[in-house]
C-alpha cells in the first residue's frame, strides 16, 4: 500500500541528539527505521543515545561534531556518504538559550552582555547554517534533500527577558524561507526547507524558569500555561508528528513554512 509517511531507509543527520526534543526525535526516527546520524558534543551521551537507538536500527551511526566547527561538519559529511552514500535530511536540532544574552527582571535592555548576545546568536542562527550549508552541498549534487530547523515561539512575539534567542529565532524564521526560495529557484522543488517552532517544553536550559523542585510552576511558568489555550507545557514526543510530516514525501509541496507545536499559545491573545 502507498505510505507517503514511509521514512524507513532515510539517511537523517540530525545535530543536538543528545538533547531533549532533537534527541527524542532522533529516537522515534529510528523506531521509524530511518538511519539516523546522531550529531552531539558529549562522547558519552553519544554512545548511550547509539545504543537505545540500535535496539530499533542497528544501521543508525554516530559521531562527536561542534555544529560551529566547519571542519568537523565536513569530517562527518564524509564518513555519512561513506557509510550511506546518500543523505535525505539534516535536522538542525542543537540550539538554546544562554543565561547572558537573556535581561534580567532587575535590570533592563541597557545591560545587555554583547558578547553573550553574539554568542547565542552564533549558535543558534550559525549553528543551524553551517550544518545547511556543509549538508546542502550533498543535496546540491542529489537534486533531493530536506532541512529541518529548530525555531522557537520567541521568533514571532516578544518573550520578556529572552532577547539574544528571540533575535536569533526570528533570524532561523527568516533564513528557512529565504534558502526554501533559493533551493527551489537553483536546484528544484527536490530540496525543501521547514521549520518548527515549539511552544513551551520542559528542558535542561528552562526547566528552574518554569518550574519548581516540587514540579508546581513558576510565576513565569504560570504565565506561559495561562498563554496556551491547552494550558499545560509540551512533551517532546508532541513534536514527533510535525517534524515525520515534514521529513517525509506527505509534505512533498510545502517549503519555506514554520509550523507552530503550542497548544495554541501563537494564536491565542492572551484576553
Ligand atoms: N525546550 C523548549 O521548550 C524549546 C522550545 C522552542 C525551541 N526549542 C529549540 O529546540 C531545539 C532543541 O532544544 P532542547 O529543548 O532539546 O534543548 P537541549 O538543551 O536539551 O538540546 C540542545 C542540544 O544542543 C547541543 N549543543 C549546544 N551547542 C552545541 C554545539 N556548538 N555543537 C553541537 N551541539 C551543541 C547541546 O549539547 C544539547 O545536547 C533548540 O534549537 C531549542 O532552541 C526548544
Amino acid at each position: 500500500m502507498e505510505n507517503l509517511f514511509d521514512i524507513s531507509g532515510k539517511v537523517i543527520v540530525i545535530t543536538g541528539a543528545t538533547g531533549v526534543l532533537a534527541g527524542e526525535l532522533a529516537q522515534y526516527f529510528a523506531r521509524c527505521k530511518a538511519n539516523v546520524v546522531f550529531l552531539g558534543r558529549n562522547v558519552a551521551k553519544l554512545d548511550s543515545a547509539l545504543e537505545r537507538a540500535e535496539k530499533n536500527n542497528p544501521c543508525c551511526c554516530a559521531f562527536k561534531c561542534d555544529v560551529l566547527d566547519r571542519s568537523s561538519l565536513e569530517h562527518v559529511r564524509g564518513e555519512v556518504l561513506k557509510k550511506y552514500g546518500r543523505i535525505d535530511a539534516i535536522v538542525n536540532g542543537a540550539g538554546g538559550n544562554m543565561p547572558g544574552a537573556t535581561i534580567p527582571d532587575n535590570s533592563n535592555f541597557f545591560s545587555l552582555d554583547f558578547d553573550a548576545w553574539r554568542a547565542v546568536v552564533e549558535l543558534n542562527l550559525g549553528g543551524t547554517l553551517l550544518p545547511t550549508l556543509v549538508f546542502g552541498e550533498v543535496f546540491q549534487a542529489q537534486k533531493s534533500g530536506v532541512v529541518l530547523n529548530f525555531s522557537s515561539m520567541t521568533a514571532q512575539s516578544a518573550v520578556t527577558r529572552v532577547f539574544g534567542y528571540s533575535n536569533a529565532k526570528a533570524g532561523i524564521d527568516n533564513f528557512t524561507k529565504w534558502l526554501a526560495v533559493e533551493l527551489a529557484k537553483k536546484i528544484g522543488e527536490g530540496v525543501r526547507v521547514n521549520a518548527i517552532a515549539p511552544g513551551f517544553f520542559i528542558s535542561e536550559q528552562n526547566r528552574a524558569l518554569l518550574t519548581n523542585p516540587d514540579g508546581s510552576p513558576t510565576q513565569r511558568g504560570a504565565k506561559v500555561m495561562a498563554k496556551t489555550p491547552f494550558g499545560r507545557f509540551g512533551k517532546a514526543e508532541e513534536i514527533f508528528g510535525a517534524a515525520h510530516f515534514l521529513i517525509s514525501d506527505a509534505s512533498k509541496f510545502i517549503t519555506g513554512i514554520v509550523l507552530p507545536i503550542d497548544g495554541g499559545f501563537s494564536c491565542f491573545s492572551g484576553v
